[in-house]
């Protein structure tokens, strides 16, 4: 079937996720999602190319007003420490927590929350998808600024994002997204 008919599928099974047939071996997993959760952007929750990380396990009904909301990555592992050799993958989705000193709440409960630490958090687990990135590589990182501006953000990060959108969802509290590419220096 046409990817455009797979799709049109896809949402007229009312965002019921597309049937995998086959796995892929590791060396097809040219796309990594870093820090997972629930795997809430993907129209397809478990597309073949891509390996899904968190580092967090959470099975189905931990959350008590959505009994299918599930944390369920293909590896736990830290963004910060990857276990992956460097170069490996095409594009990575950097979505981490952005909620700063949480501790319950159904926010944090399904996105997390970063503690005092943040910047190093942040410096690490970005400097960390560069290493696995290959050159010509993309990172898409989403943002919210609830707790903290995108201006410190931005800082801590270092690399230049190529482009970038804000789409404002409450008073004082908007979402950005940043394209970044890993362009090779001698170019
Ligand atoms: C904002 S949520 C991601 C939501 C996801 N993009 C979706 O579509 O549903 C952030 C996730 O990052 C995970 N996380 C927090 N610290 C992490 C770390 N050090 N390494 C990997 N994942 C982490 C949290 O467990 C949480 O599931």
């Amino acid at each position: 079937m046409e990817n455009k008919e797979k799709l049109k599928k896809y949402y007229e099974l009312n965002r019921t996720p597309l049937k995998i047939k086959e796995e892929k071996p590791l060396s097809a997993k040219f796309i990594l999602d870093a820090c997972c959760g629930g795997r809430m952007f993907w129209f397809n929750k478990k597309h073949p190319n891509t390996i899904y990380v968190d580092i967090r396990k959470e099975e189905k009904g931990f959350i008590k007003y959505e009994k299918n909301y599930e944390v369920n990555p293909d590896i736990i592992a830290d963004v910060q420490k990857l276990p992956f050799k460097e170069k490996s993958f095409k594009l990575i989705i950097f979505d981490p927590p952005h909620l700063v000193n949480y501790n319950s709440g159904i926010m944090f409960q399904k996105y997390g929350s970063l503690n005092n630490n943040y910047k190093d958090f942040l410096s690490n687990a970005f400097k960390e998808l560069w290493r696995v990135l290959d050159d010509y590589g993309v990172i898409n990182f989403k943002w919210n600024n609830q707790n903290v501006k995108i201006r410190e953000i931005l800082e801590i990060i270092k690399e230049i994002p190529l482009c970038g959108t804000k789409a404002v969802s409450k008073k004082n509290s908007n979402t950005y997204w940043f394209c970044f590419m890993k362009i090779p220096e001698e170019k």
